[in-house]
């Protein structure tokens, strides 16, 4: 059967891939330790459970509005306000099955063909698909690993070109843990002003910031740029509720509006049940969110120190997210025995097989030479994990 050709053109999520490979040698009994994940090992917080289990037994279990019940929208904007210091009204909010919804319908109600939209490099790995299912074109924007892969004004304003119409900013990011200070983001903010470009701010990791720095949305540190930016967050890492499927972004009316005509025809809205959860997340006490951060700090500070102790791994210390990246390249074209590695892919390949330990490659991330390694797991298995890591790489020969 000929499958549309759009489909040709991208790839299965590379972290949802590792992570089925990782459960499927534990169902076989390998005891695999799992390092891919891009989720908060905490449980969902009971107060927001308990909205759940409220909301089941009132009966709210049909359709609601496609973009979100107007209470979870209301408890968005007071968030807004909150935290970020943005004002928005009810109807420039949506809400969506998770922040990767919300940033595929952006991609549907704003991208054709014949459009650029840059993405600084390394990247998550799901904004370059997103571009190309709606037959737009991904940009990369190379950053350098010793400023932090931060993108800079020149970088961004020498990439620019009549077709470029949309920027997509991943703050704190994933997969390099590097954040944005207000001073930076002022800085692209004026490019992206006077390019008039539209801005998309993916801030899914918000809280996960350390040593005092302090997030900043872009659009907070220039507010000319409201009519031209999307923020995107959610529920999933802040309050553990990746399964749950609540993300949420605010910008212009009429853009807003287009992300929902697309959710009515695909999706219809988010679960409902999942909405009243969201209301009590947003409007939950901070300790929670905080107790989780400061726990992942520790394992940040633990994970750092022990792959630097590893021969051939240099480790910066990340500024947020909950990932560890590692650069490996002096790990390439060494041998396992007879086998040859020479990507990041071969090395995550040779710590899933034989260390069992599953890290994701930097590679899909547009960042070859590097692995991915999320520090959302207890102290204690970290420690194991590592072992097993600086195990593996003491058997390579060069
Ligand atoms: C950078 C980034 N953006 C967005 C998402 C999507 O989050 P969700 O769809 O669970 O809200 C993720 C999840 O891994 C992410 O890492």
């Amino acid at each position: 059967m000929k499958l549309a050709q759009r489909v040709a053109a991208i790839r299965p999520s590379a972290t949802l891939a590792l992570s089925a490979k990782a459960k499927a040698l534990s169902a076989k009994g390998i005891d695999v330790i799992d390092f891919g994940l891009g989720e908060p090992d905490f449980d969902t917080p009971e107060e927001v459970k308990n909205a759940a289990i409220e909301a089941l037994r009132a009966g709210f279990t049909k359709y609601t509005a496609p973009g979100g019940i107007d209470e979870l929208k209301a408890a968005v904007v007071e968030k807004f306000l909150r935290d970020n210091n943005l004002r928005y009204e009810k109807n420039q909010v949506i809400v969506s099955c998770g922040a990767k919804h919300s940033l595929y319908n952006l991609a549907q109600a704003l991208f054709e063909r014949g459009d650029e939209v840059l993405i600084p490099a390394p990247y998550w790995v799901s904004y370059p698909d997103q571009i190309r299912l709606n037959d737009a074109t991904p940009v990369f924007i190379e950053t350098r690993e010793e400023n932090h892969f931060l993108l800079t004004r020149d970088l961004l304003a020498g990439r620019i070109t009549p077709r470029t119409k949309a920027l997509i900013l991943n703050s704190p990011s994933n997969p390099t843990g590097s954040a944005y200070t207000q001073k930076q983001l002022e800085e692209l903010g004026d490019v992206l002003l006077e390019k008039r470009l539209i801005v998309i701010s993916d801030e899914i990791y918000e809280p996960f910031v350390y040593d005092g720095f302090k997030h900043t949305s872009i659009v907070a540190a220039r507010p000319e740029l409201k009519d031209q930016a999307i923020v995107v967050n959610g529920v999933s890492k802040s309050h553990a509720m990746t399964g749950w499927r609540i993300g949420y972004a605010a910008g212009p009316k009429a853009i807003i509006a287009a992300m929902e005509t697309v959710q009515s025809q695909s999706t219809s809205n988010p679960n409902s049940i999942a909405q009243k959860a969201a209301v009590a997340a947003l409007r939950l006490d901070p300790r929670f969110t905080q107790t989780m951060v400061a726990e992942f700090d520790k394992r940040r500070r633990q994970i750092v120190e022990r792959l630097n102790q590893i021969p051939g791994v240099t480790c910066p210390m990340p500024m947020g997210a909950f990932y560890a990246f590692p650069n490996i390249t002096a790990l390439q074209d060494s041998r396992w025995k007879d086998r040859p590695l020479k990507t990041a892919n071969d090395i995550a390949d040779y710590l899933l097989e034989e260390a069992r330990i599953a890290v994701v490659s930097g590679d899909p991330f547009g960042a070859p030479g590097h692995l991915r390694i999320s520090y959302a797991a207890p102290l204690p298995l970290i420690e194991r994990g590592m072992n097993r890591m600086a195990e593996a790489v003491s058997k390579l020969k060069s």
